[in-house]
């Protein structure tokens, strides 16, 4: 039996992590992002969606999406795959769905407008679904479920991704990490947000391990063989080279801890935003520099339609405390709710400013020089 790892970074030493952290105020970081996007030629309200979004990751202590993020954007709009300027389309209509053709917009500027139309919808026929495809990355699923929240519906948000995990039994990267949110509304208690990749873990998570030369716990990826290797270098550069490897879906390698299961959730993100919009899938996804072709998939759904909203509500806070007060594993103290953890950070981030990297400090302070916008104090 492997020996059950903790996540080093996570949320057991998390303070610690913060204290090599520079902080940084969330209405000066967002003033300084968008202007990096404005000098770009984005539209000041286009950009406030965009870094809204990569903020908000920040925010919720998800750093893998945050502003971590804006050397690539501002490298895909320099290198003319990312559209500064918002061109959707949708493309094919009915009462409670749409198809929206990107155009290579800001994924986020997209996705916004998909949830929006969703939520339209589903005002008038309690449900809205909204595809898109010939999008670019959309940063957080989780994102845009918030905005179904707001609007006291269950949202339901899902993008495909660039080829990382191996299919359960294969050695190469043929599926992206896809994530899926799925949100709901509750009264008392904090709403349920799941937001989630279907891998192991991001790559991200992997640079990390390789750049402080630690190995990987068993079950986080493989290799070019198609076996779980702890070494996250190798694996790295099987993939860089595209000699194969890749990270493993959810559940791990093999059937032994239901990798299957994993892989299946991947392919179906895939089949929704993907296959179902027309987007590239698969392989094709960011396989064109040029033409990431990404592809999302949105849903509002009104729980007023099966009962009345206070009822849903009430029972989502009961299930909520059914949880949260049933006996805790030896060692644990608390159970917690999907996004409930993401909201404590939130709370504090906004009143004590955000932790960011000093690395990644130093890549924002390189496009705002090279841009001419300054750095907050
Ligand atoms: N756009 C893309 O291409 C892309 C691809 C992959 C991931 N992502 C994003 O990356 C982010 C991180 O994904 P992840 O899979 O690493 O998330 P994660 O593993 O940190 O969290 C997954 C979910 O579990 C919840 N959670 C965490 N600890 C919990 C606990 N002890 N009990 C109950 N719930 C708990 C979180 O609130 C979250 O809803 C997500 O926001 C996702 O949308 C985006």
């Amino acid at each position: 039996m492997a020996p059950i790892v903790s996540r080093p970074w996570r949320d057991g030493d998390e303070r610690g992590m913060e204290a090599q952290h520079v902080t940084v105020d969330e209405r000066e970081l967002k003033e300084f992002c968008e202007q990096v996007f404005i000098r770009l030629g984005v539209p000041p309200k286009d950009a406030k969606t965009t870094i809204d979004v990569l903020v908000l990751a920040d925010l919720r202590g998800i750093e893998s999406h945050g502003v971590a993020r804006l050397p690539r954007y501002v490298n895909g709009v320099k290198a003319g795959y990312i559209k500064p300027i918002e061109r959707s389309r949708v493309v094919k209509e009915t009462k409670t769905t749409a198809l929206i053709d990107g155009e290579q917009s800001l994924g986020q500027v997209v996705s916004r407008k998909g949830m929006e139309l969703a939520i339209r919808k589903a005002k008038e026929t309690s449900v809205g679904i909204v595809t898109v495809r010939n999008s670019n990355h959309y940063g957080i699923a989780g994102y845009y479920t918030l905005m179904a929240l707001e609007q006291d519906m269950i949202g339901v948000s899902m993008t495909n991704a660039a080829p990382l995990v191996v299919p359960t039994f294969g050695r190469n990267a043929i599926l992206g990490t896809n994530p899926i949110s799925v949100a709901a509304p509750a009264s008392r208690e904090r709403p349920f947000v799941l937001d989630m990749a279907t891998s192991v873990v991001p790559r991200g998570k992997l640079e990390v391990l390789d750049r402080k030369g630690l190995p990987m716990p068993p079950g986080w990826a493989v290799d070019e063989t198609g076996r779980s290797s702890a070494d996250p270098s190798r694996v790295l550069n099987a993939m860089a080279k595209r000699l194969g490897g890749g990270i493993l879906p959810l559940g791990g390698e093999g059937e032994e801890h239901s990798g299957h299961k994993g892989y299946g959730l991947a392919l179906m993100v895939d089949v929704f935003s993907g296959v179902l919009s027309g987007a590239a899938t698969g392989l094709k996804v960011n396989a064109e520099e040029r033409k990431p072709d990404v592809g999302h998939f949105f849903m509002a759904l009104d729980p007023a339609a099966f009962r009345p909203l206070d009822e849903f509500r009430l029972d989502m806070d009961r299930l909520a405390r059914e949880l949260k007060v049933s006996p805790k594993a030896q060692g644990q103290t608390r159970i917690y709710v999907h996004g409930e953890k993401s909201f404590t950070r939130m709370e504090r981030f906004r009143k004590e400013g955000i932790p960011l990297d000093p690395k990644v400090v130093e890549a924002l302070k390189k496009i705002g020089s090279e841009l001419g916008v300054k750095w907050p104090k």
